[in-house]
């Protein structure tokens, strides 16, 4: 197989280094950790359709990052992209909202279980933020007990004390406990009774660079009775599992009901928009807050965001991108194992986890990933990867072919490393 050469990408990226800080910021540069070694990886996109995208030197990949999220039916999806350019027609951003932002929120509140209501913003961070401050208004209480690991965004509120501009009042407010550790939870809420407005979590533990892990059978039922006794609102942060796990809301996947659940990445198929939505109990809390934006009300998102969830309906979406992922991580596995590497693969089919078990350093698993992306396998390291519904049957093979040669590339290369 041939391998890709990025010389137009690496000479855009020199001119951004002069005038953007970083080059590319946050997650999607080479800054963000998972794009390593740096050199292995585009770092530009030309162009995308359905599950692929060519980079600035017209190479094209399978990407299984799909945007980080926001990809869940496929890049320019016709639907989606008839939607938003009929509303193009009438407009987008203007003084008042169209008529299609109470559309959304009605869909929003037929298909999500535990949804009575949707507010609307633009960033998965937006609406992290504000399920604390409705927490805050509903309870008149200050604290908020987070999972470990955990990401919420990027807010002060979300970053670790000592992080480069966080300050230890932004973080003042935290407790922490254990994923899946229901005893540890139980006696915080204890030695805390009455000061905790909210219990945020995603509904299975994704964080980067570890094994990810399900709920424990049964968690998720006693953390509900928990809140319910001691008045604490359960907010789920569906940012990045949203409408992966199931449309009615990972809540609703793992059996039981939250308070507050926020979305974002696969709302509106990449068109820029997120919601929280919640209970009718929460709905005066969140009335009588003031949270908004320049953008938030603007309307393309909402048309691209009532075609993508019905699309996602109509093909049953969720239940397609498990048994893909469920096809592919297997075919992974077996791949891996032919030479002799112990590729571990954690988390749910549709966003799951992998690793190369062989060494601790993770070294042999980056230059796995390396390898796959010369060769126009999209993957990264250290961080979750995600379904798409574009994900054919002959992607999933060339996706074994490319990982099948790339496995054979880093086991000549690292002989004593392999299980025999
Ligand atoms: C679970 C989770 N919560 C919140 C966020 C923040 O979303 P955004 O980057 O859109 O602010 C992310 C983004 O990756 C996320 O994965």
């Amino acid at each position: 197989m041939k391998t890709n050469q990025y010389t137009q990408s690496d000479a855009l990226f020199q001119r951004a280094l002069k005038v953007i800080p970083a080059g590319i910021y946050g997650h999607l540069g080479p800054a963000g950790g998972c794009a390593v070694p740096p050199s292995a990886f585009p770092k530009y996109v030309s162009r995308t359709k359905g599950a692929y995208f060519w980079d600035l030197d017209n190479n094209r990949y399978i990407d299984y990052m799909c945007a980080y999220g926001p990809n869940v039916l496929g890049y320019a999806d016709e639907d989606v992209d008839q939607a938003v350019l009929a509303q193009m027609q009438q407009g987008d951003c203007a003084t008042l909202p169209f008529g299609n932002m109470v559309d959304m929120a009605e869909l929003m509140v037929d298909t999500v279980t535990s949804a009575d209501w949707a507010f609307f913003a633009k960033n998965g961070g937006d609406v992290t933020s504000l399920a604390l401050m409705v927490a805050k208004a509903a309870t008149g209480r200050s604290k908020t007990i987070l999972v470990k690991g955990n990401y919420h965004g990027v807010a002060p509120w979300t970053q670790k004390m000592g992080a480069p501009g966080v300050v230890p009042e932004d973080v003042a407010n935290n407790l922490y406990v254990e994923w899946n550790n229901f005893e540890q939870l139980e006696q915080l809420v204890e030695q805390h009774k009455g000061e905790i407005a909210c219990f945020m979590s995603t509904p299975y533990w994704h964080p980067a660079f570890v094994d990810n892990q399900l709920p424990a059978e049964g968690y998720w039922q006693k953390v509900r009775k928990l809140c319910d006794k001691h008045g604490i609102v359960l907010a789920i942060d569906d940012v990045r599992c949203g409408f992966r796990l199931d449309i009615r809301g990972s809540d609703h996947y793992y059996g039981f009901e939250a308070d507050l659940i926020c979305f974002c990445k696969a709302l509106g198929n990449g068109y820029n928009f997120s919601a929280l939505c919640g209970k009718d109990s929460l709905k005066d809390a969140i009335a009588s807050t003031f949270y908004t934006g320049s953008y938030w009300l603007s309307a393309l998102p909402f048309s691209a965001g009532l075609a993508t969830i019905n699309k996602l309906k109509a093909l049953q979406g969720d239940e397609l991108m498990r048994s893909q992922g469920t096809l592919l991580t297997q075919g992974l596995r077996a791949t891996g194992q032919k030479h002799g590497f112990n590729l571990v693969i954690s988390g749910e089919p549709s966003m799951w986890y992998m690793r190369i078990a062989n060494d601790d350093s993770l070294m042999l698993h980056q230059q796995w990933v390396a390898e796959c992306v010369k060769r126009g396998v999209f993957f990264t390291n250290h961080h979750n990867l995600f379904m798409n519904c574009a994900i054919s049957a002959e992607d999933i093979a060339t996706t074994l072919d490319v990982a099948d040669e790339a496995f054979s590339v880093v086991a000549q290369r690292n002989p004593h490393a392999l299980i025999a």
